[in-house]
């Protein structure tokens, strides 16, 4: 058992936090298995009211360990990452992010799928999917041209370009950008703390009926997009992109 993945509790509020400071909080298979179970548990605790997803507050995560993508790629939708993100999707409960410095690929795209999100203003997100010979995955490819247009969208996604935490609360990525990451987290806490004063059911009745328009849709195009992107770990274009990460000087 790794203790890459840390669980707080604090009354109703589980905090799950990433762990892995040495690599930037990059996701290994292990972590993805942890972070799926523990929001699996915590979606059926009567104790648990909500869930805060952080790293530290200086990193949340540089994103799939890239080591991980070459030797051990997910083979298909069975594999821990996948099981992650149905766990995400599929949460009843409120999520909640706080994020400072680098969220990249899926540290970004996750936060599609929380409920609120508080954000330092000079964190760093990227989905440099693209860049690294693959594409889009979490639906992203949905929700980004839907938010922010495919025009912006394809900026971000197809050229891989960066941005800031304050753009991502402009754009409706974050709920909030605070000054620094304690600040982000702080506000964080102190939000999903509040859904310990609030009715659970009508809590989760809301979440639903949110997120029930396009949950067939998301559902399908996550699992389109995983198809697609287990295809391209194993293409040329992806290979040599990640040996260039693994292999820089
Ligand atoms: N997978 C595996 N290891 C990673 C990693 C990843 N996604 N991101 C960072 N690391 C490791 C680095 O290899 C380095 O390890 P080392 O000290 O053993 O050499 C350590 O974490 C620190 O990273 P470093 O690049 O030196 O930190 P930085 O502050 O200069 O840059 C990032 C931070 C996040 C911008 C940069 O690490 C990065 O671009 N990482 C890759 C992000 C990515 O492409 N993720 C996949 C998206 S699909």
């Amino acid at each position: 058992m790794t203790n890459a993945i840390l669980l707080e509790r604090e009354g109703g509020l589980l905090t799950l936090r990433l762990n892995r400071p040495d690599k930037k909080n990059a996701l290994t298979r292990a972590m993805y298995s942890q972070l799926a179970d523990a929001l699996q548990q915590a979606d059926s605790d009567p104790g648990i009211n909500a869930i805060l997803i952080t790293g530290s507050h200086t990193c949340f995560t540089a994103g799939n360990d890239i080591g991980d993508f070459l030797q051990e790629p997910p083979s298909d939708l069975t594999s821990p990452v996948f099981q992650f993100m149905r766990s995400l999707l599929e949460c009843r409960k409120p999520v909640i992010a706080a994020v400072a410095g680098a969220a990249v690929g899926i540290g970004t795209t996750l936060l599609l799928h929380c409920d609120l999100v508080y954000i330092s203003v000079d964190a760093k997100l990227r989905m440099p999917f693209v860049n690294l010979g693959l594409c889009p995955e979490f639906g992203s490819s949905l929700i980004l041209p839907r938010l922010l247009g495919q025009a912006k969208a394809a900026e971000l996604l197809l050229l891989g370009e960066g941005f800031n935490g304050e753009q991502a609360a402009a754009w409706g990525i974050a709920t909030q950008a605070l000054p620094n990451g304690e600040a982000a987290f702080a506000k964080a806490r102190e939000m999903a703390l509040r859904f310990d004063t609030l009715p659970p059911e009508a809590v989760r009745i809301s979440k639903q009926l949110m997120k029930a328009p396009d949950r067939e849709l998301l559902r399908k195009v996550v699992e389109d997009e995983g198809k697609l992107f287990v295809q391209r770990l194993r293409s040329p274009e992806a290979v040599a992109a990640l040996m260039g990460f693994i292999n820089r000087s």
